[in-house]
């Protein structure tokens, strides 16, 4: 079958038909076993050579190389599924040959070729072993098969509809699924859950009487290696196979678990397992039957441990009524002080899925420390590519480096967080829109969680360049820099111009989008800044505040504990400061407000007129639609500015030390 378009008017974003052009014209032997991966690998390239004029042939695992000048071995080597091994030998005048031991190996290895273009086929390369640094990459769509009086069709999604589902019904468009898997697979996801963690009562049925819909979605994504996952109701027995309890040490229980999933497997043999969300902002959960959540965990993990599957088990477990008076309740603490005694209790098959932070995916928070208190229980670290809290694809704000920060962290000092982790999983920017991602340039967000999932460690400004050079092929110089000026400082801009030094949630409540600076202060949430008339944030040192900073291994505990040592874009999340706080930086607490509200503004202006500049060398579609929403950014920025600047000079009194208008 020939690779799969993008639909028709949709952006072909990091596969453009110019990305295939080196292998496309070239010579290509696949040789030695088949499968549907291998299927998957030579239609991508008889598919290139039929643009590009090259040829493509298929050979037994012995087939004469000698007349080709690229061969994609597979089935011979030794290594595990997802690896491959790259090589060329100039001198012998041989081809350039990737060996893989399965297709799935193959066909990372062949976008990695694409990632390469014509240097590929030139000079010597020593052979390169390429692997996954992590074996769960994970996409969580927040998709609603029955719109949502609230959240709409996709929650928190900012890209058009659902790729998947429309007004209570699955959209069955294999073609743009297809496409998708493919974009996916080429940045190296390799699971996708298709449903939102809230499990409404339409989805719930995707487990039982609607688990075709999946089935169908799942034959796509399998095409290109990616496992289907769902998200399922806790209280599924119950809601689904009217018993009495969903409780997890119930015999009933358990053996409706194992049928319910033995009739998924039939039919979606391939199956990755569950998504959970439990006890989490009223889903159902184990606590009701004063049950643990390993309990709740391992009775789904039994279930799908004879297939192979795996239950995803979410950390996002806090109090969501509580009384904003209540200084003695801190949410930041509720996943650790929740999930941390459990380590040792949960299924080889269970992995615990973990925010990247202690709240909820603001601009800046520390990392959970969680992620350094479990060393006995799978872990994935959970990121949000949909830009909730981040400008909702409206703004421009590249998380790459956001992301790299955390994967980077070493919770005891020693071992970085991409080491620790079994997986990452990223909640999904994607929607039925023209550009995938609504705002064009947060495709370089999702490509990049894709590639930072693979390797951690990568520099995230080298995943970017991979992004442009695939979704921009043969871009002159003053593109690439172009993208990078508006691109690789977005986030620290966006940071810049919405809640300063860690302390979070100065936003609309409800939908998130623009400011609102006491828009949580005395809501249930618990996500409070505590400002009065003589400073800002809040005291989670173990001294005097809710204890959080004890959390960590003490090597940062003893960092966060005092505001001196505690570094600043963090400072207001773990203490209470006076105003006239001198910050580490050399400016005080207010003056750094009133300072980084004025640049973020500035910073986007100026970007706004890189962009405009740009016109000439971008696609007049996609130039004409990032032009639009970088009025809507700055507007935005201005209010936010504004807002947050009137807001502390009426509390503190104190005014800007370079008499800027403050209103
Ligand atoms: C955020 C988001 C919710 C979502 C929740 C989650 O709080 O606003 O829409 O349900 O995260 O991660 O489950």
């Amino acid at each position: 079958m020939p690779p799969p378009g993008p639909p028709d008017g949709t952006d072909p974003a990091w596969l453009p038909p110019a990305a295939f052009r080196a292998i496309g014209s070239r010579r290509t032997l696949v040789r030695g076993g088949g499968g549907p991966l291998v299927e998957t690998v030579f239609g991508e390239v008889a598919g290139a050579c039929a643009r590009f004029g090259g040829s493509v042939a298929r050979g037994g695992a012995t087939a004469d190389v000698s007349s080709y000048d690229l061969v994609l071995d597979v089935g011979g080597a030794q290594g595990d599924d997802e690896s491959f091994v790259l090589r060329r030998d100039a001198e012998g005048g041989g081809p350039t040959t990737v060996t893989a031991a399965s297709g799935r190996g193959l066909l990372y290895g062949l976008f990695h070729l694409v990632r390469l273009g014509e240097g590929v086929f030139q000079g010597r390369w020593e052979p390169e072993v390429h692997r996954p640094a992590l074996p769960l990459r994970m996409l969580d769509h927040w998709d609603n098969v029955a719109v949502h009086p609230v959240m709409g069709q996709v929650e928190r999604g900012y890209a058009g509809g659902s790729i998947f589902w429309v007004d209570g019904r699955a959209r069955h468009e294999p073609q743009r699924v297809r496409a998708y898997a493919r974009l996916l697979a080429a940045c190296g996801i390799n699971a996708v859950a298709v449903n939102n963690v809230n499990v409404h009562e339409t989805e719930a049925h995707l487990l039982t009487d609607r688990i075709g819909d999946v089935a169908s979605l799942a034959e796509e994504f399998r095409a290109y290696g990616i496992r289907t996952h769902l998200s399922v109701s806790f209280a599924a027995p119950v809601l689904l196979g009217g018993l009495a309890s969903a409780d997890p040490l119930d015999a009933g229980v358990r053996e409706w678990w194992a049928d319910a999933t033995a009739a998924v497997y039939d039919v979606i043999p391939d199956f990755g397992g569950y998504v959970v969300k439990a006890d989490s902002e009223g889903q159902p959960g184990p606590f009701a039957y004063g049950r643990s959540h390993a309990d709740g965990a391992n009775v789904l993990a039994a279930a799908l441990e004879p297939y192979g599957g795996t239950v995803h088990w979410r950390a996002f477990v806090y109090d969501h009524r509580q009384d904003w008076r209540d200084r003695s309740t801190d949410r930041a603490r509720a996943a650790y002080d929740h999930f941390a005694p459990l380590d040792g209790e949960f299924a080889p098959n269970a992995v615990l899925q973990v925010k990247h932070g202690p709240m909820d995916f603001q601009v800046r928070e520390p990392v959970s420390p969680v992620i350094g208190a479990v060393p006995r229980t799978r872990l994935a670290v959970e990121l949000q590519v949909t830009q909730e809290y981040t400008g909702q694809q409206r703004h421009v704000c590249w998380l790459g480096p956001m992301w790299s920060d955390v994967l980077r962290f070493r919770p005891d000092g020693e071992t970085a967080v991409g080491q620790l982790a079994d997986g990452l999983v990223g909640v999904s920017n994607v929607g039925d829109g023209p550009y995938w991602t609504g705002h064009p340039l947060a495709q370089a967000n999702l490509y990049t969680f894709g590639r930072l999932a693979w390797d951690p460690g990568a520099d995230p400004l080298r995943v970017l360049d991979e992004w442009v050079s695939l979704t921009h092929p043969d871009a002159p110089d003053a593109l690439v820099s172009g993208l990078h000026a508006v691109l690789d400082g977005s986030w620290r801009t966006y940071e810049k111009y919405t809640a300063p030094l860690g302390v979070g949630f100065m936003v609309q409540p409800g939908h998130h989008y623009g400011p609102s600076v006491d828009g949580y202060e005395y809501s249930p949430w618990g996500t409070y800044h505590f400002a009065d008339r003589d400073g800002v944030g809040v005291d989670r040192s173990a001294a005097t505040g809710t204890g959080y900073a004890a959390q960590y291994a003490k090597v940062w505990a003893d960092v966060y504990e005092s505001a001196e040592s505690c570094p600043d874009e963090l400072v207001l999340f773990f203490h209470h400061l006076p105003y006239g706080h001198l910050l580490r930086g050399g400016s005080t607490v207010i003056q750094h407000i009133y300072d980084t509200h004025f640049d973020g503004v500035a910073e986007v202006e100026a970007a706004r007129e890189v962009w405009a500049s740009l016109r000439d060398l971008v696609e007049p579609g996609r130039h004409a639609r990032v032009a639009e929403l970088y009025e809507e950014q700055v507007r935005s920025a201005r209010e936010w500015r504004d807002q947050v600047n009137s807001y502390f000079l009426r509390k503190s009194g104190v005014p800007d030390a370079r008499g800027r208008r403050i209103y």
